[in-house]
């Protein structure tokens, strides 16, 4: 979400709101040195730059035309009550800022402008904004490692990820997450669900694509009895499911276009229409919804409804694939290996070296699902307490043999041998004959192969098909 540098620290940002020109001008010039200075003239204006960007402080002037000041406040409040406001007026009366304090400001200026206060309390506002965000942070931190959270990895991307996460959560405003397949997306919405307010509200999936659309409408919005033929009670759809909760509309960008109008009508009006009913159903919902396409794109070629793009994508949780954070593979590694060995009863203390460099260097198109099978796999075959490159599938051996490839041709070869042939049996469900045909050899060749190579079948558990 925020395009921040991750070199060195960004300015904090300061939005000033004031209806006078030179007011604004004035504070622009003050303060743009230390900070990232924007402007707004009026209230409705200030809005869609909070809405739309990070912004750390808002000088915000309490009289403007339109909205109010203390109306502004409390809706920049509303979109995220980590912004700090500091008020802005002519004249100090107690009961103003009484109000504004309740209402959430940090502070309170009068015009014309102390400029040694004006920066102190800027400074102060911007500090604590900023103090707030690394204990935010660091509580997401402290879920994980008291294992409330299941999300592991430690790159740059997940560290932003959760800082994300830990924001939005608080807030109710809709997220969608994009990422490739086996990225972890569902994941990174329910880690949404579970650090906000409605965490003890139920988390409601629908899987946009895994639904035939003929069913969808009335399992996203529910139905009236008699509404089709089969309908024979009034069924409740997901989001009165989710009310008080979160909806995650899973690969959204699946959903078809008449059902693409409903939701968007869902989300503006807060409102659902059961199948078959003649009145409104208020939902209060917090909608995370996911999509491994770009919607963007899809949204260019008429697939996917601008406008409602537009209401899903208020803040991105963008997953890179696991090939661009490499420093996750090892902890993964770890995490699935303490998963399996504990699932399976088989201990199963690590990985060989070579094991382990062959799933770093590996490319994964499936990504952490991918990963998560392959270990899932190694360790149902595995007969030692290790993982080594034979218990790993023939893609990962065989798919980058330049660079560093370990080991002597001999040992590479033969582990081409194992794989190569352990996929021929699985293949034929380890019908010898019929393997030792496809791979050209006499039986008796081939069984001898099998007992020097220590092939076994693997266990029925051991496969697992993607979902
Ligand atoms: N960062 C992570 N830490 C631990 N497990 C992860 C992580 N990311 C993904 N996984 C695991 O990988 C598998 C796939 O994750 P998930 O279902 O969230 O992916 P997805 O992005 O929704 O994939 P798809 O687009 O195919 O639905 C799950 O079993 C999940 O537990
Ligand atoms: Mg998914």
């Amino acid at each position: 979400m925020s395009p921040e540098p991750t070199d060195g620290s960004p300015r904090p940002v300061v939005l000033v709101v004031d209806d006078e020109d030179a007011v604004r001008a004035t504070l622009r010039e003050y303060l743009r040195d230390a900070y990232e200075v924007l402007e707004a003239p009026d209230g409705p204006s200030a809005l869609q730059v909070v809405e739309s960007r990070p912004v750390d402080l808002v000088l915000l002037d309490i009289r403007l035309p339109g909205m109010e000041g203390l109306e502004v406040l409390q809706r920049v409040k509303a979109l995220d009550d980590a912004v700090e406001v500091v008020l802005v007026t002519a004249v100090k009366t107690v009961r103003t800022a009484v109000e504004a304090m309740k209402l959430g400001a940090y502070d309170y200026l009068t015009k014309p402008f102390d400029f040694e206060e004006l920066g102190a309390v800027v400074r102060r506002a911007v500090e604590r904004r900023a103090l707030e965000r690394e204990v935010l942070y660091l509580r997401g931190e402290l879920a994980r490692r008291h294992g409330f959270e299941d999300l592991v990895g430690q790159s740059g991307a997940m560290a932003k990820i959760y800082e994300v996460i830990a924001h939005v959560a608080r807030t109710p405003v809709t997220v969608l997450v994009t990422g490739a397949s086996g990225t972890g997306k569902e994941l990174i919405a329910r880690a949404v669900h579970r650090h906000g307010p409605r965490r003890e509200r139920p988390f409601v999936a629908v899987n946009c694509a895994a639904i035939p659309a003929e069913l969808l409408e009335s399992e996203l919005f529910g139905h009236e009895r008699g509404a089709f033929t089969g309908a024979y009670a009034r069924k409740p759809g997901k989001f009165e499911l989710a009310h008080g909760g979160t909806l995650f509309l899973d690969e959204v960008g699946a959903l078809r276009m008449d059902l693409q109008a409903k939701l968007l009508r869902a989300l503006q009006e807060r409102e659902i229409e059961r199948v078959g009913g003649t009145h409104g159903v208020k939902v209060d919902v917090r909608i995370v919804a996911a999509t491994n396409l770009d919607l963007r794109r899809v949204v260019a070629e008429g697939g996917f409804r601008e406008d409602l793009f537009y209401r899903l994508n208020v803040v991105t949780i963008h997953v890179p694939p696991l090939r661009e954070r490499r420093s996750d593979i090892p902890l993964l590694v770890r995490h699935f290996l303490a998963k399996y060995s504990r699932e399976f009863g088989k201990p199963v203390r690590g990985l060989t070296k070579p094991a382990l460099a062959t799933l770093e260097r590996y490319d994964w198109p499936g990504n952490v699902r991918e990963l998560e099978n392959v270990i899932e796999r190694a360790v149902a075959l595995t007969d030692g307490g290790v993982i080594s490159p034979k218990d790993l599938p023939l893609d990962l051996l065989v798919g980058r043999q330049g660079g560093g490839a370990a080991g002597t041709l001999r040992a590479a070869r033969r582990q081409f041998e194992q794989q190569f042939i352990l996929r021929a049996l699985e293949r034929t469900d380890w019908n010898q004959t019929q393997t030792a045909r496809v791979l050209g050899l006499h039986r008796n060749t081939l069984q001898a192969k099998i007992a020097l190579l220590g092939l076994r079948r693997e266990g029925p558990r051991s496969r697992r098909g993607p979902g």
